[in-house]
């Protein structure tokens, strides 16, 4: 990829996403999983461009969405809506209805409350509610806090006994239909044991409730698969999926999964301009264009990101690689040797395609990067970059 050249023709900061890598993982995960019905739901959290979206429901993705706007984003771009999931700790009512309208193929519950809501709701407009019910199996996902949720002390799910007394009433409602169950621990899992064990504890539970004639189509084992950011071991996708289906037995069942960052993560790179080179006493700065507000990851969660230099390999020594907000939180990269910059080298931020551009904002009144995407050797604009009237619209008519 020349990232000179794409930096000159869309400006910086910029994420350039590779098409192609993203084919190539949905179809490496579809794959592995090809002995059995499957239907791999891409998180669109990760990465929600249109064009992105478009691109996996070409190749035949189901999608895994965390509010109505997902949902939208996900019809908007082609999806099939019995290939759709709405997940989520607290959907509004109006998410529910539009949902429940939109006929997608489940939802997702997380505690009781929600169920006799959404129960309310789908009789109040006559119809029939595909239903889901996410587990917190209290395995440890071992990950980041911030990004581990199958403990018991995380926000998400319901702990088996609650579930099954879930599908109980379910199943003798009148308004909802339980078709799935559901779990999720953790994302960046670089180790699949957790996974595999959480399987292994709702593949039972299953189980259990086959025998009070509840019948499981779908076994979502949620999204997670850690990828390399810097030296961490690449999962192995059979024996994660071999996992999953030993833990399965013969049940006959769709296996879900929905992955995010394994399949977005690696095709991103967020480009950015050095401003200046700055020292104060012995310590060096490299200040760049771009900013937490546009990849707040590092700021974050203090994520490791490969960071180079395009044409340069030398090194000049340590620096810090920080962006222009007033927060000593906006840094890319602390301590990393990299080479002597001059104003206007572009630097480039690996891994950046899964939970960059998607988790940005306009923090300093700043408008957020454009989004092109490479396929086939050509470029294009996915996303224009936002300009100050785009910042400012909402709130103009009101001064
Ligand atoms: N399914 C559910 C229910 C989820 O909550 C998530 C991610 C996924 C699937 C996709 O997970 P993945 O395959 O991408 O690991 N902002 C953080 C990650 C937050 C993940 C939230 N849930 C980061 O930048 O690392």
């Amino acid at each position: 990829m020349d990232f000179n050249e794409l930096a000159r023709e869309y400006g910086t900061p910029l994420y350039v996403y590779d098409f192609d890598y993203i084919t190539n993982r949905y179809n490496m995960l579809k794959d592995a999983f090809s002995a059995r019905k499957s239907l791999i739901c891409y998180a669109v959290k990760a990465n929600s461009n249109l064009s992105v979206l478009k691109l996996l429901a070409s190749l035949g993705a189901g999608f895994d969405c965390v509010s109505i706007g997902e949902v939208r984003r996900a019809l908007l771009a082609g999806a099939k809506k019995y290939q759709i999931i709405l997940s989520g700790v607290g959907k509004r009512d109006d998410e529910l209805e539009e949902a429940l309208k939109s006929d997608i193929l489940m939802i997702n519950l997380e505690s009781e409350a929600e169920m006799y809501r959404l129960e309310d709701i789908t009789k109040k407009l006559n119809l029939k509610a595909r239903i889901s019910i996410r587990v917190n199996p209290d395995v440890d996902a071992k990950t980041h806090p911030y990004i581990s949720t199958g403990l018991n002390e995380n926000k998400f799910g319901v702990d088996i006994n609650t579930a099954k007394k879930m599908y109980i009433h379910a199943k003798n409602s009148a308004a909802l239909e339980p078709v799935g169950v559901h779990f999720h621990i953790g994302s960046q899992l670089t180790n699949i044991e957790p996974i595999i064990e959480a399987a292994g504890i709702v593949s039972e539970l299953m189980r259990e409730l086959k025998a009070l004639e509840i019948d499981i189509k779908f076994f979502d084992v949620g999204g997670g698969i850690g990828i390399i950011y810097q030296n961490e071991t690449d999962i192995s996708l059979y024996d994660y999926a071999q996992g999953i289906l030993a833990k399965l037995g013969g049940q006959d069942v769709t296996i879900v999964c929905e992955p995010g960052r394994f399949i977005v993560g690696n095709a991103g790179y967020f480009l950015t301009s050095v401003l200046y080179e700055k020292f104060n006493k012995q310590k060096r700065f490299i200040i760049v264009d771009g900013a937490m507000n546009d990849l707040i990851r590092p700021s974050l969660y203090g994520a490791y990101h490969g960071i180079s230099v395009v044409g340069k390999n030398t090194s000049a020594g340590a620096c810090d690689v920080v962006g222009p907000i007033c927060e000593s939180g906006d840094f890319f990269a602390k301590n990393l040797n990299l080479p002597a910059c001059e104003s206007g080298d572009i630097i480039v931020i690996k891994s950046a395609g899964a939970y960059g551009f998607s988790m940005s904002s306009n923090y300093n009144s700043r408008a957020r990067a454009a989004e092109v995407a490479v396929q086939d050797k050509a470029h294009r604009l996915i996303r224009k970059r936002e300009n100050f009237e785009d910042i400012i619209a909402l709130e103009k008519e009101f001064i």
